[in-house]
């Protein structure tokens, strides 16, 4: 079997497809051969080195990826309700970029017939932090006001989706013109584009009370300036932080990150306030079998109903994997990027 191995933090030239034995399945776990990958900004954040959870539990050499989609092979002796050539996704820590994989049976699901291969590989990863961030951390109610940056985005276009369906009202802010029609489809009320827009001023117009909620992983500027727009009672759920991460080049900027740790919102117990802000990353949190269990039985269920749909997918062969980090790492994309095996 096949996977995409980094010896060490560095650029595109760190992901090195090896050829490795095939791996034997535990005694809860199912052996999928893997033909669809989903990739996530995370995974270019892994290969610079700098993901923590990937340094905390793997370390180097790594192989990255969070969510497959194939067909199973093989079951350990403890697995119920799952059957060699059945097609199946799966959510895995680490690891996803094979053509192979063993993965704990609470982590792995039946593929509905609705989605694709690919599909069903850019479903659970995006999803479930969409769904981790508006049903496991907040209290979300009909008619309140959302702001939700990089819309667009994978895990933008998932909360846009899950707010519409709680009846949100939703601004969605965008990176470039090519995005807003994505944004809209998804179920956006307003689309502003950061390019061209003062979203914050554009925002104090449509909700003039203040966001109830805000979802942001740029960190940084937007965070404090969000806060400041936020309603009495409003959140800022925070789950990643592009705005400090390496540009193009893969170097930290050191100026940009002190910077944006000086102008950081910050909160103090003397100042108590309505507003307050949440973070959480959801590598942390995979050991929390009742919590991905619950959120993944509604995310089938409302696919299956059309109550959701899967995002766009653009494709790149396994082998060309350098292909689809530089295409998310350029902050240009839309929807999903999938990784194939045509094995
Ligand atoms: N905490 C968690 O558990 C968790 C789980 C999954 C993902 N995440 C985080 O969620 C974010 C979105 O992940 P995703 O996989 O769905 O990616 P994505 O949204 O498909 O792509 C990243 C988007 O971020 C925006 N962006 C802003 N600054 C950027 C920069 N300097 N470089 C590149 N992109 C930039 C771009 O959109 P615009 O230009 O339109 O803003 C870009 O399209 C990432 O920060 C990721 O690490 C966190």
């Amino acid at each position: 079997m096949k996977k995409v191995v980094i010896h060490k933090a560095g650029g595109f030239e760190q992901l090195i497809l090896e050829e490795h034995p095939s791996p034997q399945a535990g005694k809860y776990e199912i052996k999928i051969a893997v033909k669809a990958i989903g990739v996530n900004y995370a995974d270019v954040v892994i290969r610079w080195g700098l993901y923590r959870s990937a340094k905390e539990f793997v370390g180097w050499p790594i192989t990255p990826g969070f969510e497959v989609a194939g067909t199973v092979i093989e079951v350990g002796s403890d697995v119920g309700s799952f059957a060699p050539g059945q097609e199946v996704f799966a959510v895995t820590l680490f690891n996803g970029y094979s053509t192979e994989i063993c993965i704990p049976q609470h982590q792995v699901f039946h593929k509905p017939a609705k989605l694709t291969m690919e599909e069903a590989a850019g479903f659970p990863a995006v999803f479930l932090t969409a769904y981790h961030a508006v049903h496991q951390n907040i209290i979300i109610r009909e008619n309140m006001k959302v702001l939700i940056h990089s819309a667009a985005g994978g895990v933008g276009s998932s909360l846009v989706q899950l707010c519409k369906l709680k009846g949100c009202e939703i601004i969605a802010i965008v990176g470039g013109e090519h995005k807003i029609e994505t944004a809209k489809n998804m179920g956006a009320d307003h689309v502003l584009d950061r390019y061209t827009t003062n979203i914050w001023s554009e925002t104090a117009k449509i909700f003039p009370q203040g966001s109830d909620v805000i979802f942001d992983a740029n960190g940084g500027e937007s965070l404090k300036k969000g806060f400041n727009a936020l309603a009495k009672g409003g959140k800022i759920v925070v789950y990643g932080t592009h705005s400090i991460l390496p540009d193009k080049s893969g170097r930290i900027n050191w100026i940009k990150l002190i910077y944006s740790f000086l102008t950081a919102a910050r909160f103090h117990s003397l100042k108590l306030n309505t507003r307050s802000i949440i973070n959480f990353n959801l590598s942390f949190m995979f050991h929390e079998k009742e919590l991905l269990a619950e959120a993944m039985k509604d995310l089938i269920n409302w696919v299956e109903h059309d109550q959701i749909k899967p995002l766009k997918v653009s494709t790149f062969r396994l082998e060309n994997v350098a292909d689809a980090h530089k295409a998310i790492q350029s902050g240009k994309t839309v929807g999903k990027l999938i990784l194939t095996n045509n094995e």
